[in-house]
């Protein structure tokens, strides 16, 4: 292939080079990058484990230590040459050779600078001229390319003597002499990371994630296409994928956002190579050594329009808050100056600042601090001196990162909620308007990462759903987990289509799908009998599908009995009504089997409804639970159930009233995927129970959830089972019953709906349909989220971002925002999933717009 200007530089780290076999993935990504026209410079990390032995060289006191780890550093690279039946080349021999002549001079050179920059570098000069060696080896012209005659360290005000050789930074100016030369040899080139050249032409270190940098400033120097940074994990992902398994991997980001994720904790970049990338406009890749063909990270300038959203949550540990408190502080000038003149005097860098009246705290990132007490000793004496000082530590920081973060305050809420519980030191939220960070005890830390990241794809605020930003999950890429089965209306979209050209809007439910749920609870021993409320979706042909089933039905209304009378004669009709005049419930009484009381009031207006009737009690346990607080039916402010405090007057009324109290119930809420919940609620009845001889049935409610959001993950039926039955073997005596809604429905309903115009209106494309929040309210009234697809366009890209809204005259009749679909056109059918579980029995006619029908399919 004739060489062309085109240059691409690929980093290996440690890991990527400590083996054969490694070796030759680099090999083969190399001659790919060839074949695509590029002139390649690789950029090389020592081999695994061979930094911390030279450091051990260089802390150790005794001669023995020293020989030891040179004996272990020349073993790890003579095993990678056996290996290949390889002997050692004369290359690496020579820097062996370089490096031994360093070791013997450790007794008095080791705590000369300059000595230890050379010696560090030594791990990086073997691992590039072993990779020249093996690439010969494979027949592949390669030439070793020195780094420090191409990156020149600049020197910097402030710099410690420390940093002048152990931590530079670099020059990063295009130099296209470089280009020439290295095109003149026409071969691949294999550079070591992590070093450079100072103004006397002496060797320098990059300091921690060198080889990150190093290729960032070659990519920068030669003007690169891009920079790979190949490394053993697909890319930058939304949390540590250690402490977050379903963290989703990050498909895009731009220059300021990386910045900050890898600053603020994420390891898989060093932060400082983000700078010479971003000054000379350079994409930078992160990419999985081990699975080439994952997309990985894209890190650039101008990413594509996409969903404001938080991107990452990340955790830096072992940050130290220094507080300081004065009264003098108020309008008092230069306080603020004096104290950080001590941080600045002692070395220390300050990361975060809170500041009240009369305090000032500030964070240490212990990454960018050598926070030992000697250090924090002599900075709070000298601080000492004009306020009072106080050292909190050690604090874990947990930030969040997303362009736009000020925009999403307002849906935090379970988010501070989460953080609160906790004691936090210190919120910083800066002008970039890029973060918002939270300090806390660290041992308060513990499992934070994991709840707020579920809590912030919940709130919809991070927007897992925008594939072009989220690809796919930690545990998806790298455990082998079984992915989600399709959904029925993604095979069915022809029958979708004809549906839909009939009229329109219109629900559509799946029987097969309302049968398989309903089949599943079923085989659920350890509940006796199971009641579907109805309220969820009332059409008579799920009702019948329902009851031969074998399900009974909740009713809460006399309209909702004379529905299910209707459609499915035979089941059994349980009554929960909620604040029913008298005269509706001596007639609803009447038309049901089973019949639930939520008020002592009802049964002391209508004892005649309940004479000689069995009845449960409803009560309310003092919590809600559920998907949004419109849905919590527990707790002081939910106006459902009787308060414990109230049972006993419940229990005398409905003597007085000739009732037998058969049974308790309560229904704290709605839509909950925590197992957690139906324990503590099956529990606490049962325990209640006890005391109350009649009692025979507990009835724990409904509020089955299901996943609507892409990320969550559906209930575990099977650990469902699990649980009841083993809250069933502490109280054997007492039937159970449920009564869900949502889980039998929701998956089995979609809604189409059409396209009627399409408006771009500053920067958002708005696709208007003929539903609006009268068809399908939840959007609108608890920011439920839908999935939304273009079903006349299936197969195309969901690339085109867009908000979906209806015809309503409100400004919350938005069906969708920010969503991806195909390409939308004035009269494609929209497909919103989810949609069985109160969605028509929801709907109004707000503005004299028409009802969506229903059809079984
Ligand atoms: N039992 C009682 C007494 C209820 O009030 C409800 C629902 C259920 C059972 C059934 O709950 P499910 O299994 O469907 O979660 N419109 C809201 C849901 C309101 C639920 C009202 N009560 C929504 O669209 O999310």
């Amino acid at each position: 292939m004739a060489p062309t200007n085109r240059f691409v530089v690929l980093k290996f780290g440690g890991t990527s080079v400590a083996t054969a076999a490694r070796w030759r993935a680099i090999h083969e990504i190399s001659q790919a990058r060839r074949r695509d026209g590029f002139q390649v410079v690789i950029v090389v990390s020592a081999l695994s484990g061979v930094t911390n032995l030279l450091q051990a060289i260089i802390d150790a006191t005794g001669a023995s230590v020293r020989q030891q780890a040179l004996t272990d550093i020349r073993s790890k690279h003579e095993q990678l040459l056996d290996s290949l039946g390889l002997a050692m080349p004369e290359s690496v021999v020579r820097q062996l050779a370089e490096l031994a002549a360093l070791v013997e001079q450790a007794s008095d050179l080791s705590a000369k600078l300059d000595w230890q920059a050379r010696l560090m570098a030594q791990g990086e000069l073997l691992s590039s001229q072993l990779g020249v060696a093996l690439f010969r080896h494979w027949q592949t012209e390669a030439d070793w390319l020195d780094s420090r005659q191409v990156l020149q360290a600049i020197d910097e005000e402030n710099q410690s003597d420390w940093g002048r050789w152990l931590s530079v930074n670099c020059q990063c100016q295009r130099q296209p002499i470089w280009n020439q030369r290295l095109l003149a040899e026409a071969s691949t080139h294999i550079a070591p990371g992590f070093m450079a050249r100072n103004a006397d032409g002496q060797t320098v270190i990059l300091g921690r994630g060198g080889s990150d940098t190093s290729a960032a400033y070659l990519g920068a120097v030669l003007g690169a296409e891009r920079v790979e940074i190949w490394t053993d994990v697909a890319g930058m992902f939304s949390a540590d994928p250690r402490q977050v398994p379903e963290a989703r991997l990050l498909g895009e980001l731009d220059f300021e956002e990386a910045q900050e994720i890898t600053t603020t904790g994420a390891k898989v970049l060093h932060p400082r190579s983000i700078g010479p990338v971003r000054e000379t406009d350079t994409p930078l890749w992160i990419k999985d050594t081990n699975r080439p063909d994952l997309a990985g990270t894209v890190i650039c300038a101008k990413t594509k329009e996409r969903a404001p959203s938080i991107k990452a949550i990340s955790q830096r540990k072992g940050v130290v808050l220094v507080s300081m408190e004065t009264l003098g502080m108020w309008n008092q000038v230069g306080f603020l100056a004096d104290v950080f003149a001590a941080f600045k005097q002692h070395g220390l860098s300050v990361d975060l600042i809170g500041s009240a009246e009369t305090n000032v705290t500030v964070s240490l990132d212990p990454s960018e601090n050598l926070v030992n007490s000697n250090v924090l000793e002599a900075l709070c004496t000298d601080l000492a001196k004009v306020c009072r000082v106080k050292v909190i530590g050690p604090c874990a920081a947990i930030t969040l990162v997303g362009r736009g973060m000020r925009a999403m305050l307002s849906r935090l809420s379970a988010v501070f909620g989460e953080v609160g519980s906790r004691r936090v030191h210190l919120i910083s939220q800066s002008s970039n308007d890029l973060n918002l960070t939270f300090v806390v005890d660290e041992s308060e830390a513990v499992g934070l990462l994991g709840n707020l990241h579920q809590a912030l794809v919940h709130a919809g605020v991070m927007r897992v759903d925008d594939m072009a930003v989220f690809g796919p999950s930690w545990s998806s890429l790298y455990r082998s987990e079984h992915s989600a089965p399709t959904p029925w209306w993604q095979t069915e979209q022809a029958a979708l289509l004809d549906v839909a050209a009939g009229r329109s809007p219109r629900y559509v439910y799946h029987a097969d799908t309302i049968r398989e749920r309903a089949q599943a609870l079923r085989a659920i021993s350890s509940v006796d009998r199971w009641f579907y409320a109805q309220k969820a979706n009332d059409h008579a042909s799920v009702l019948k599908l329902i009851a031969e089933a074998g399900l009974d039905i909740e009713c809460v209304s006399p309209g909702e009995l004379a529905q299910a009378q209707a459609a499915a004669p035979k089941a059994a009709r349980l009554y929960t009504p909620n604040f029913a005049s008298a005269d509706e419930l001596r007639a609803a009484c009447t038309q049901a089997t089973e019949l639930s009381v939520d008020a002592v009031q009802a049964l002391q207006f209508a004892p005649d409804a309940y004479a000689g009737r069995r009845i449960l009690l409803r009560l309310d346990l003092g919590v809600g639970r559920g998907h949004h607080d419109k849905v919590r039916t527990g707790g002081a402010r939910s106006k459902f159930g009787i308060a414990l405090n109230d049972l006993p007057a419940a229990l005398q009324a409905a003597q007085a009233a000739g009732a037998i109290v058969y049974g308790l119930h309560a229904h704290l809420g709605s839509g909950i995927l925590d197992l957690g919940h139906f324990r503590e609620v099956y529990a606490h009845l049962a325990s209640l129970a006890e005391r109350i001889p009649s009692v025979a049935v507990l009835n724990i409610g409904g509020g089955l959830g299901v996943p609507y959001w892409p990320d969550e993950r559906p209930l575990d039926l099977a650990a469902l089972a699990a649980t009841l039955a083993e809250v069933k073997a502490a109280y054997p005596q007492f039937e159970l019953w449920m009564e869900p809604g949502r889980f039998l429905v929701a998956e089995a309903g979609v809604l189409l709906t059409r396209v009627t115009q399409i408006k771009h209106k500053q920067g958002v494309q708005f696709v208007g349909v003929d539903a609006g929040m009268h068809v399908l309210a939840r959007p609108a009234l608890y920011e439920a989220y839908h999935g939304i697809w273009n079903l006349s366009k299936a197969g195309q890209p969901a690339d085109t971002l867009v908000t979906v809204v209806g015809q309503i005259c409100e400004s919350g009749d938005v069906l969708g925002r920010d969503r991806r679909i195909a390409a939308p056109e004035v009269g494609d059918v929209l497909l919103l999933s989810h949609a069985g579980a109160y969605g028509a029995v929801m709907a109004s006619q707000y503005n004299r717009r028409p009802a969506a029908d229903e059809v079984m399919l």
